[in-house]
């Protein structure tokens, strides 16, 4: 019997098997149950996968109790404070922060490949125009394929590099296109003189008829919210571009399945809801009640950027984003914005009560992102969007992670079967 394992007994047979235990260099180790089914003729079952390790990975590090979160070992803070989210790119992608040159180059490929095919720009144009910007972005994202194909052979570095480049590249353009779109605009295209966040804001917000000016603390804003929503491990969009791409499906259609699950409001949704939330209660008279809803089992209501299924301590992303949030909104001279009051109580109350504290929902990186995105004049329905174009570089990065691992295999979960039993067809006209 070895010291770092499991022996797991089965006492239907007294059959006892001992399974390894790995450790990583930081967080929980795990239990090694490649094995298992061959062993027990059981399957492991995890809905939710909430004791499931689903890979081994050396990017992103988080530890939910302490609230830490490490972009390949650096504190997320630092990071936020000193980086910018080109820098935090490269760091992803590359595992090391880049020296001048490196940066410099790294930087001069991204904004060369900003540009869309200019046929892709007939995509857009087959959507209604209240279309939802999510639906846009998956179907644009996924359309990628059809026009970048000379980038797609997975066992080239090469070419997963390219598509990496081109994908952290067009999501903005792709990001500000369906904004344009769905308020009747034209296309605003890259301009290559912009850095990456102010670029985003340049074909957000400039008109033909205007030259729109990006402000330096918008833009600094904006970059820190890319920075602080850049990777966060095996989260569900994350979890389903590796599965995706598990198949060997190019890294566009596995982006895309990504924008679709970040989509929902329990996960990158969240703060689109949070907004809706707190123009609903409206004011501090009313937060009582949707507290008292969010506690009620038997209502579905939930109090939207709270909780997180890793964090039973403050989000770190949430602390920033609160800071940035009174400074940007400081500095439009919008420091006593009612949402912003409204949202400011919320999390008091919530955080003195027993409900939130006895299961440890704190505010996560949802709850404040919304309020920056709305006082920068992002619309509501284009938060989610920005979330997309920030975790890119997390999904792609994963993504490369799973692509390249030696002996990489389809992920194809089983299942604890619950339905009939054999049972032989019947002719319609036997049957009752
Ligand atoms: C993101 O995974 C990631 O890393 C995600 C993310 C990333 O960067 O990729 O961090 C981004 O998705 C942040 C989360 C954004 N979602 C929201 O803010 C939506 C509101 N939050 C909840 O839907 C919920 O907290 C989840 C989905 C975030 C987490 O769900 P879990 O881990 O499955 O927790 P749970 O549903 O088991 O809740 C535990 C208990 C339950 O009560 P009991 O069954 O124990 O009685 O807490 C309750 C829940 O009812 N609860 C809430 C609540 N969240 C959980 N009650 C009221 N309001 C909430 N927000």
């Amino acid at each position: 019997m070895t010291a770092n394992s499991l022996t797991i007994r089965d006492n239907r047979n007294g059959k006892e098997v001992e399974l390894p235990i790995i450790d990583g260099t930081m967080g929980p180790g795990v239990v090694d149950i490649t094995n298992f089914y061959k062993e027990f003729g059981l399957f492991t079952l995890d809905p939710g996968f909430r004791s499931t390790a689903s890979c081994n990975s050396k990017i992103t590090f988080i530890d939910g109790d302490k609230g830490i979160l490490l972009y390949r070992g650096y504190p997320i803070d630092q990071l936020a404070e000193q980086s910018s989210h080109l820098e935090v790119c490269y760091l992803l992608l590359n595992g090391e922060l880049p020296n001048k040159k490196q940066f410099e180059e790294f930087s001069h490929t991204v904004t060369h490949h900003t540009m869309l095919h200019e046929q892709m720009a007939f995509l857009f144009r087959g959507y209604r125009r209240d279309a939802h910007p999510m639906a846009i972005m998956v179907g644009v994202v996924g359309a990628l394929s059809a026009f970048y194909h000379d980038s797609l052979d997975l066992r080239n570095p090469r070419h997963r590099e390219v598509s990496a480049f081109r994908l952290i590249a067009k999501m903005p353009t792709i990001a500000a296109f369906s904004y344009k779109y769905s308020v009747g605009q034209p296309f605003v295209y890259p301009c290559n003189r912009l850095g990456y966040s102010e670029n985003l804001l340049h074909m957000l917000f400039s008109v033909p008829c205007d030259n729109y000016v990006v402000s330096p603390v918008l833009a600094k804003a904006l970059d820190q919210v890319l920075i602080l929503h850049a990777d966060h491990e095996q989260n569900a969009s994350t979890s389903t571009v590796r599965l995706a791409g598990s198949s060997q499906a190019n890294p566009f259609a596995a982006a895309s399945a990504g924008i679709g699950a970040l989509w929902g409001p329990a996960h990158g949704g969240a703060n689109e809801a949070v907004l809706k939330m707190l123009h609903e209660i409206g004011d501090e008279d009313h937060i009582g009640d949707y507290i008292k809803r969010a506690k009620d089992p038997h209502d579905p209501f939930r109090l939207m950027g709270f909780g997180h299924r890793v964090y039973k301590n403050y989000d770190p992303r949430a602390r920033i984003l609160r800071k940035a949030a009174y400074e940007v909104l400081g500095e439009l001279g919008r420091g006593d914005d009612p949402l912003f009051r409204v949202a400011l109580k919320l999390e008091k109350i919530a955080l003195e009560d027993d409900y939130f504290v006895s299961k440890k929902l704190y505010p996560n990186v949802d709850f404040y992102s919304g309020l920056i995105l709305s006082a920068m004049g992002i619309p509501t329905n284009m938060f989610t969007v920005i979330f997309s174009v920030a975790r890119t570089v997390g999904w792609i990065t994963q993504w490369k992670e799973m692509i390249s691992e030696e002996g990489q295999a389809i992920s194809r979960p089983r299942q604890l079967y619950t339905g009939e039993v054999h049972r032989d067809y019947v002719p319609i006209y036997q049957r009752k």
